[in-house]
């Protein structure tokens, strides 16, 4: 039997997932909704979906439908996807999971209730690159990694819209792009848990009521420390979203580009591994993979990873930050 998927939100990265779901042949994408109803329609068009709505209502209590992908703005993630779980929906949430840890728990308590899947769009765990690194540093070739640095930043660039509202995001730069380098690297790392936060975080370049600037050190439970930096309109940027270096004790990793660097002697040795090559940064076969395993896991009634978990540590770290960028003193999670 095919599972039935409704699309929640039609903007941007919704084409993503759109496109992802059309690769699978056991799936169907039963309805659309935007907040403006035209352009749900043309949505429904391009991919030849049945059903477009300008609202969630009519969807939330179907029963010939097996789980919803929500890309709306921040705010609205928690509100829908307890509704959907509690009416029996599996979800699928786009990164961050919500607007505060707060909204986090919730989600995690109605989806245990309800017995239902939670999956976080922290889509970089489905990335090659990523996974090579992360298979070599847990090999232990680069020896105990004592530091990171992240990127989650836009050069010269930045989003405009509910993006820079508080009330719709949540947060700015932060909430936006800093949560890819958070979860790149924890996933790096084999997941530790956050110990300590520190964060000076600041607006430098909108009239807007969000963050465009940030800087965290995150101390993990491993005794790893974390630097990880996000921000749009920066006049330069160290990596693309979620570059990531690694400093290890026997040698050197990087994320995009992707690289090692061993100690050897008095010197050092690059090796360049061969990758598959990529046509886009945020290429489009990471949001197929992730959908393809979201599938799967509602198919096999397993818990997604990233889900409730991992997208909880990220909203836990992100409320930490702000909250130490306010007092100016280390938030201790742990
Ligand atoms: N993983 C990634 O690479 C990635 C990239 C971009 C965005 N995102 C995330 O995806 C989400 C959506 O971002 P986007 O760039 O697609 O935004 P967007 O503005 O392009 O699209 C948002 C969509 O939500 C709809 N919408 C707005 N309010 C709604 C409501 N109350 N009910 C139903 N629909 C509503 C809009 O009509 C629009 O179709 C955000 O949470 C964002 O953080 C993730």
């Amino acid at each position: 039997m095919k599972t039935r998927i409704a699309l929640i939100g039609a903007g941007f990265i919704s084409d993503y997932h759109a496109r992802g779901l059309q690769t699978l042949a056991d799936v169907e994408i039963v309805a659309v909704v935007s907040k403006n109803l035209e352009n749900a329609q043309k949505f429904a068009l391009k991919y030849n979906i049945e059903e477009a709505f300008n609202d969630i209502s009519s969807l939330v209590k179907r029963d010939d439908l097996d789980a919803v992908i929500i890309s709306t703005p921040n705010q609205f993630h928690a509100p829908y996807a307890i509704d959907f779980l509690q009416n029996g929906k599996d979800v699928f949430l786009e990164k961050p999971m919500g607007i505060s840890g707060d909204e986090g728990r919730k989600i995690a308590e109605v989806a245990k209730k309800h017995n239902q899947l939670v999956m976080v769009g922290h889509m970089w765990r489905f990335d090659t690159d990523t996974r090579y690194i992360r298979d070599t540093v847990d090999s232990g070739t680069i020896g105990r990694v004592f530091k990171t640095k992240g990127y989650g930043i836009h050069e010269n660039w930045g989003p405009s819209g509910w993006f820079t509202k508080k009330e719709l995001a949540g947060g700015g730069a932060l909430a936006d792009m800093g949560v890819h380098a958070i979860d790149a690297v924890r996933y790096i790392l084999g997941d530790p848990k956050p110990a300590k936060v520190y964060a000076r975080i600041s607006t430098e370049f909108g009239d807007y009521d969000v963050d465009d600037t940030g800087i965290l050190v995150i101390t993990w439970d491993n005794g790893t420390e974390s630097i990880i930096e996000s921000g749009w309109w920066h006049p330069h940027m160290d990596g693309p979203e979620a570059s990531t270096s690694l400093f290890g004790t026997k040698g050197y990793a990087n994320l995009f580009p992707t690289f090692l660097k061993m100690k050897d002697g008095e010197g050092t040795v690059t090796t360049v591994p061969e990758l598959p090559k990529r046509e886009d940064h945020c290429d489009q076969i990471i949001y197929t993979r992730q959908m393809e395993y979201f599938v799967d896991c509602i198919k096999t009634r397993q818990q997604p990873v990233p889900g409730l978990v991992e997208g909880q540590m990220v909203l836990d770290i992100v409320d930490a930050a702000y909250k130490s960028a306010k007092t100016g003193q280390v938030v201790n999670l742990i």
